[in-house]
């Protein structure tokens, strides 16, 4: 187990896009290094707190994200199934948009009321090199986008429209 230190908003590997795992689908759990950067993010997530995280989040500029839980947390209403996406695509289902707070382990004690689609779809593939694809709605819609922007080199603080909706949670 080892949980990294997550890479804090100012650092240049969150403002960098991040690259696809080439011919992933070949290799999957064998792609060089992938299962370690596996158990890498999982426990860094799990220790940090974090309903999701994105490989840039701990330096690593590849196209990985995760989010969710492995078992119903009963203290949370949040009931998200533990998903890997390696190289994944989004698109939105609808024009529609939702509004919402959100935080992010490279911004720590803030908070900030994001705009989202509030359907979309989702595609990529799982640790095995398995090509995987659903639709996702609500909190878990949001959660998606907000991985999949680390992968573009965007924090969510870029897409915060009125900054008197943008503050530390203590003080919010
Ligand atoms: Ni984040």
């Amino acid at each position: 187990m080892t949980v990294k230190s997550v890479v804090k908003m100012g650092n240049k590997a969150l403002f960098s896009p991040s690259a696809p795992l080439e011919d992933f689908e070949q290799y999957g759990k064998n792609y060089p290094g992938f299962m370690d950067l596996i158990q890498d993010m999982k426990d860094t997530m799990y220790a940090e707190g974090g309903i999701g995280i994105a490989a840039p989040q701990i330096a690593y500029n590849k196209r990985v994200i995760m989010y969710g839980f492995e078992e119903k947390n009963e203290n949370s209403d949040i009931d998200i199934p533990f998903t890997i996406l390696v190289n994944p695509e989004l698109k939105p289902l609808s024009d529609e948009m939702i509004d919402g707070w959100e935080g992010c382990l490279s911004v720590p004690g803030l908070r900030g009321l994001v705009s989202r689609y509030a359907f979309v779809e989702y595609s990529g593939f799982d640790v095995e090199g398995k090509r995987i694809s659903g639709k996702a709605e609500g909190f878990m819609a949001r959660v998606l986008q907000h991985e999949y922007d680390h992968l573009d080199g965007i924090l969510y603080p870029q897409r915060i429209k009125d900054f008197k909706n943008f503050g530390f949670e203590d003080a919010l």
